[in-house]
């Protein structure tokens, strides 16, 4: 008898061993917890006195994405703190990496901007188990309840300036003609590029219903006339399909409503081999990109919405600064502090799917042929040197 029970006692302990060992695991590191779907909980945050910003940009191919990390690095460093600054070539693997290796080596702070708005979600459960707070930069993050905030500009204004710009330039509220219009979209992972869509689209909507506005080739939906990657070369390739099957010598394309700069280049290309002269067509964008402002002066590109980017950058430094201390700031953020510029606090419109992200808006401004020297040049955000040629200076 004695014997059975001790048996039983030496099968009960080994089967207590070895379920604990299983539910009692080591700390675990960052570097076991590579693989993203098993996130880590271990606090990661540097102990050296160093407090390391880490921030992940979409692509260096697009001029504004360069100056924004431009921008946020040197904020930061002035104020101290360590950065670590990632791109990531347009591709959602290369950021997931990105991100983690910037957890693994102390990163405090994320400052995103996603190359997929929605792809982030399990590489984000690291950082919430590092706690490290995350600030979606630009792009709204989807799909994941870790984003602490949203700093951006009104992308739906961005839209509303694009169309207003056309209303005006077609006379669209006198005028008894039917004009003729194309969209040239975003890309539709990017969030924005919804917002600057639903913005165009709303304000246009009226002069499509009364017949002032018309698209030939009948594509004015969000998806079928978004440009993957935001690529200057499928922009100029749809656009130049579209030309040669509805637009024959004596039908005239009146305006392109393109979401950006880089979609920007590739309509006028499409357009100048098309056309004598792309001139007479209106073409819109956003990023006052150095090539587009070339475009402008030139008037084969008519409007650009400018963004300050150094601006956005500095909201971002400010709320950063609050996050690592801990704290979550509302409207006070901008109303006590001194920024010399408009910005507002919204906590309705961004909802990512899991919850309404707190943002802080900046306002997007319409540069013109007729505005580009006080907007841009005497403001100091582009010169020009000796040999005239422009270069952006702060
Ligand atoms: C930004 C635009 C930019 C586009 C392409 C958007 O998310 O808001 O400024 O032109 O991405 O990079």
């Amino acid at each position: 008898m004695k014997k059975i029970v001790s048996a039983i006692l030496v099968i009960a302990l080994v089967a207590i061993c070895f379920f604990a060992g299983s539910l009692v695991r080591p700390k675990a590191t960052v570097e076991e917890a590579a693989p993203v779907e098993q996130p880590v909980i271990t606090d990661t945050h540097s102990d050296d006195g160093r407090t390391v910003i880490g921030i992940s940009m979409p692509d260096r191919l697009l001029e504004r994405w360069n100056k924004d990390g431009a921008y946020l690095r040197a904020q930061f460093e002035k104020r101290g703190y360590e950065v670590l600054l990632r791109y990531s070539n347009n591709l959602i693997d290369t950021q997931v990496d990105g991100i983690l290796e910037m957890i693994k080596e102390g990163a405090d702070l994320l400052v995103i901007a996603a190359v997929d708005g929605a792809a982030l979600s399990d590489v984000l459960n690291v950082a919430k188990a590092s706690n490290v707070p995350v600030i979606a930069y630009d792009r709204l993050i989807m799909d994941s309840d870790v984003v602490d905030y949203y700093v951006s500009f009104d992308n739906y204004k961005v839209g509303v300036l694009q169309a207003e710009y056309v209303i005006r330039v077609l006379n669209l509220m006198y005028t008894e003609e039917t004009k003729r219009i194309e969209f040239v979209s975003g890309d539709p992972v990017d969030n924005n590029a919804k917002f600057f869509y639903q913005g165009a689209k709303d304000t246009l909507d009226p002069f499509f219903k009364d017949g002032k506005l018309v698209s030939l080739s009948g594509q004015l939906g969000f998806y079928e006339t978004s440009t993957s990657q935001w690529s200057t070369d499928l922009a100029q390739q749809r656009l130049q399909i579209i030309l040669n099957s509805y637009y024959p010598d004596n039908v005239r394309l009146d305006a392109v409503l393109c979401a950006n700069d880089s979609t920007a280049l590739g309509a006028v290309r499409a357009l100048e081999s098309d056309y004598t002269s792309a001139n007479h067509v209106a073409v819109t964008g956003q990023d006052a990109d150095i090539a587009n402002i070339y475009n402008i002066i030139e008037g084969t590109q008519g409007m650009t919405v400018f963004k300050a980017l150094r601006e956005e950058s500095v909201v971002t430094v400010a709320l950063g600064e609050y996050l690592l201390k801990g704290i979550y700031p509302g409207e006070e953020l901008i109303s006590s502090s001194d920024f010399d510029f408009k910005c507002s606090f919204n906590t309705t419109d961004y909802d990512n799917g899991k919850k309404i992200v707190s943002s802080y808006l900046l306002e997007p401004i319409t540069v013109t042929k007729d505005n580009i020297e006080k907007q841009l040049f005497e403001s100091g955000y582009y010169r020009r040197n000796s040999a005239g040629l422009i270069y952006a200076a702060k």
